[in-house]
């Protein structure tokens, strides 16, 4: 299965933070915002990965995450140069993605949870259709929402409504079959002018193939897109880790533990690593 994490758009909620740099780069907490959403599509297994980026921010996140080989990962780029949705991610990543499955995750989206991995093996597991998550919250008209019948099953999705069906909101995480990019290929651009992911999984609802996985509110997620969830996202992290002695999001880690990297290899960059919390924790936890 192939990854794209969409690192694009303006983040102009966040100006002027992020006016010299996408907010995609801007810390939460002790790491870049990227950090997250990469962390979880290795956890997923997932170690082929397309970043989609805006054209001032390419050199960027390449200074960052490189190629990639560091974590025992694939990463390759590409530039949107239009606002054009998130769907669109589908378009610009056709030939990325071949006649494999792809799993879509925004940039801006953190998620924690002690059972995330397994969660998330589920969802790769599902061959057929797709697959996506849903989180109660309480402001649903900022999201993308899916209201279930009696029997759990989900009947509607709406993007931003105005008078949500329920309090549901669909996270930015999403799970596609080899069939995704024919379906994004046939959307049309929303009122606002962009291929919605909203109307992409309507096309797999409407075929009965989309298989929504509520996650429990004791699960964190967060769309990390103004300066509160920003906030709040790094005030979780940091007391998380002081009190639970982990680090979240640690890429190092988690690519020993999928086995993307050996530690041997791992430890060949050490020698690069400043001293500084961050590095100390992997010098003594994932190398030792
Ligand atoms: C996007 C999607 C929305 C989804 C949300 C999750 O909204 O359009 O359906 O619920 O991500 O983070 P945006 O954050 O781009 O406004």
């Amino acid at each position: 299965m192939k990854g794209i994490i969409l690192a694009g758009g303006a983040g102009t909620r966040l100006y002027p933070a992020s006016l010299p740099i996408s907010k995609i780069l801007l810390p939460i907490y002790d790491k870049p915002m990227i950090y997250y959403p990469l962390s979880v599509l290795m956890q997923a297994g997932v170690n082929d990965i397309l970043i989609i980026t805006n054209p001032e921010d390419d050199t960027n996140f390449k200074k960052l995450l490189g190629n990639g080989s560091q974590w025992g990962l694939r990463l390759s780029y590409k530039i949107q140069y239009e606002k054009r949705g998130i769907a669109d991610a589908f378009l610009l990543g056709e030939d990325f993605i071949g006649q494999d499955g792809c799993v879509l995750i925004l940039g801006d989206n953190v998620f924690y949870g002690a059972d995330l991995e397994q969660r998330l093996l589920q969802a790769t597991q599902n061959r057929q259709g797709a697959h996506v998550f849903a989180y109660e919250v309480p402001d649903p008209q900022r999201f993308g929402v899916v209201a279930f019948d009696g029997q759990g099953k989900a009947f509607s999705l709406e993007e931003k409504p105005q008078t949500p069906k329920s309090n549901f909101a669909v996270t930015g995480l999403y799970f596609y079959d080899h069939q995704v990019v024919s379906y994004a290929k046939s959307l049309r651009p929303s009122a606002r002018g962009e291929l919605e992911i909203t109307d992409l999984n309507k096309l797999y609802l409407q075929q009965g193939q989309l298989h929504v996985h509520r996650l429990p509110q004791d699960f964190v997620w967060l769309d990390t897109g103004t300066h509160e969830s920003v906030f709040a996202a790094s005030e979780f992290v940091k007391t998380y880790q002081e009190s639970h002695h982990l680090q979240i999001a640690c890429l190092e880690e988690i690519a020993v533990q999928k086995n993307f990297i050996t530690a041997s290899k791992l430890k060949e960059c050490a020698a690069a690593w400043p001293a500084n919390s961050y590095y100390n924790y992997i010098r003594e936890n994932v190398l030792n």
